[in-house]
């Protein structure tokens, strides 16, 4: 993904996809998509469950497409929700992200109708631990 990119089809993604949220329990849907190295846009809902902690986040659902579809790395991300505060990914996601990002990867975060932040994932998740470390 070029430096200067926006992140809008990413987004666009994302905000579809949290149409689709099955979130009873929160009522904060959330949408996701990722990047994969081909180029390919795989996007995720949040999946709450009565079992509160078997809940899964969009992030998850997103990266659990982009690997299921063959997808290797993750090159930029985009997070959608409602609210006052920007959703950015929850801790657990910043390190899922970081399984298949780099530090350098753009993380885009929308609410519904404001202005786009773009972070990186160095930004999140500072110092991080990642697949490197066990080699
Ligand atoms: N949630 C996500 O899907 N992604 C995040 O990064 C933060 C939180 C979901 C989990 C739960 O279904 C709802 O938002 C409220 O926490």
């Amino acid at each position: 993904m070029p430096e200067q990119e926006d992140g809008k089809a990413l987004l666009a993604a994302a905000l579809a996809a949290r149409e689709n949220a099955y979130a009873p329990y929160s009522g904060f849907k959330v949408g996701a998509a990722v990047l994969d190295e081909h180029g390919c846009i795989h996007a995720g809902a949040n999946v709450e469950n009565a079992a509160y902690p078997v809940g899964q986040c969009a992030e998850a659902s997103a990266i659990g497409s982009l690997v299921s579809c063959g997808g290797t790395k993750i090159k930029a991300v985009a997070v959608v929700a409602s609210g006052p505060e920007l959703c950015t990914p929850c801790g657990a996601c910043r390190q899922r992200i970081r399984e298949f990002g780099d530090e350098n990867t753009p993380v885009f975060v929308a609410s519904l109708d404001g202005v786009p932040h773009r972070f990186s994932l160095a930004e999140l998740l500072p110092s991080s631990f990642g697949p490197r470390n066990l080699t």
